[in-house]
């Protein structure tokens, strides 16, 4: 049975001026709206008391498993405000089994879809007017946040059996700064690994973040933006960046990512961007892809465009990939990231409403 949700309104919600002023320049990830929501897991009841109220710190015991054993997972999604002023999220259905697949990954209970889809439901609906207008060619966004974690005050190493799903959301711009859209460059991490067979790596779970954290640190330290990690038994496969999936784009029109092994998050805007190729006359793959073939590529100027995609980043393109010693860039006089603005021009005016829907891609939200 479906969850019923409780909905206290708070009284103190942020006044409009001070809302407007957020939403003018809200960067990634700074700014949460005025509610959150909360379910309760335990293993005697299952889930119960689902309730929306005002976006609080939680009270959580210094013993939490969460905090000793790192048991979380969480997704990041977007509610996009269309010309008319309603509001939808773009495959929420993925999310929600990829959520689950994580889950079950970190011995975490399984919520189930419509509950986490009702969820996304009710936060918006209480905060829609925290949804930002989507200006011209621009991204602006209400970033959802749900999260689950292990709540219970137990020091063993087992599946807690009291858990906190949650929901929070966050009005969001680009997520690299700046303005408009700039290459951003990658470090090769050869020294860490983001994830390991057998491992958590094609589980969204905070672990997996907390890991790629010392190679971006390794590749701002070198000038660059991302780390790209590579796999972790030969150190010759392209995985991911830290938070985000990659594609090489080639002069004769395949556009090439790794596939999923298992190292690797399946994004959501990477399988979204497979389709879209096809219907763009260009020839998507799914394979391996040696690091070396990069340099080679970029060096015969075989390679067209690289791109990082997911949610949060939409599809930002990559510009000089360096490691210890040396660089390359597939970049030549005149260049233009002609197939990822395609794309991403694609994709946005599918989710702000402004293309027809055709992959019956969008769910309202409210
Ligand atoms: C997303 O793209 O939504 C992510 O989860 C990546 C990052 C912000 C953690």
């Amino acid at each position: 049975m479906a969850l019923e949700f409780t909905v206290t309104e708070r009284a103190d919600r942020a006044s409009d001026d001070a809302r407007a002023k957020i939403l003018a320049d809200p960067g990634f990830g700074n700014y949460f709206t005025d509610h959150m929501v909360r379910i309760a897991w335990d293993a005697a009841s299952g889930w119960h008391d689902a309730a929306v109220s005002a976006y609080e710190p939680f009270q959580l015991d210094p013993a939490a498993a969460v905090l000793h054993y790192a048991q979380e997972i969480f997704e990041g999604m977007k509610a996009y405000r269309h010309a008319d002023g309603s509001v939808w999220t773009f495959r929420p259905e993925a999310n929600a089994a990829r959520f689950a697949r994580s889950a079950t990954r970190l011995a975490l209970p399984v919520l189930p879809e419509a509950d986490f889809i009702e969820s996304l439901k009710q936060l918006t609906s209480i905060d829609k007017s925290w949804v930002p207008e989507a200006a011209d060619g621009g991204e602006a966004s209400l970033y959802l946040r749900p999260f689950m974690f292990a709540s219970e005050a137990f020091l063993g190493v087992r599946p807690a059996k009291s858990v906190t799903f949650s929901v929070i959301a966050s009005p969001a711009g680009a997520y690299f700064g700046g303005g408009g859209v700039k290459p951003v460059n990658l470090w090769i991490s050869t020294d860490y690994a983001r994830a390991g067979e057998g491992g958590t790596g094609n589980a969204k779970c905070g672990g997996n973040y907390a890991s790629s954290l010392a190679g971006q640190l390794e590749g701002i330290a070198a000038g660059c933006d991302q780390a790209v990690f590579l796999d972790s038994s030969t150190h010759t496969y392209i995985e991911e960046l830290g938070g985000m999936n990659l594609f090489l784009v080639y002069r004769d029109g395949r556009i090439v990512t790794p596939e999923l092994t298992g190292t690797i998050l399946e994004g959501v805007t990477r399988s979204s961007i497979l389709e879209l190729a096809k219907e763009l006359g260009l020839s998507p793959e799914e394979r391996r892809i040696p690091i070396q073939e990069w340099k080679d590529a970029a060096a015969a100027g075989e390679l067209a465009e690289v791109f990082a995609c997911g949610t949060a980043a939409v599809v930002t393109p990559v510009g000089e990939l360096r490691w210890e010693g040396g660089s390359c860039d597939h970049r030549r006089e005149g260049h233009t990231d002609e197939v990822a603005t395609r794309i991403r021009g694609t994709l946005l005016d599918i989710q702000y409403g402004r293309a027809e829907d055709t992959h019956g891609w969008l769910t309202r939200l409210a």
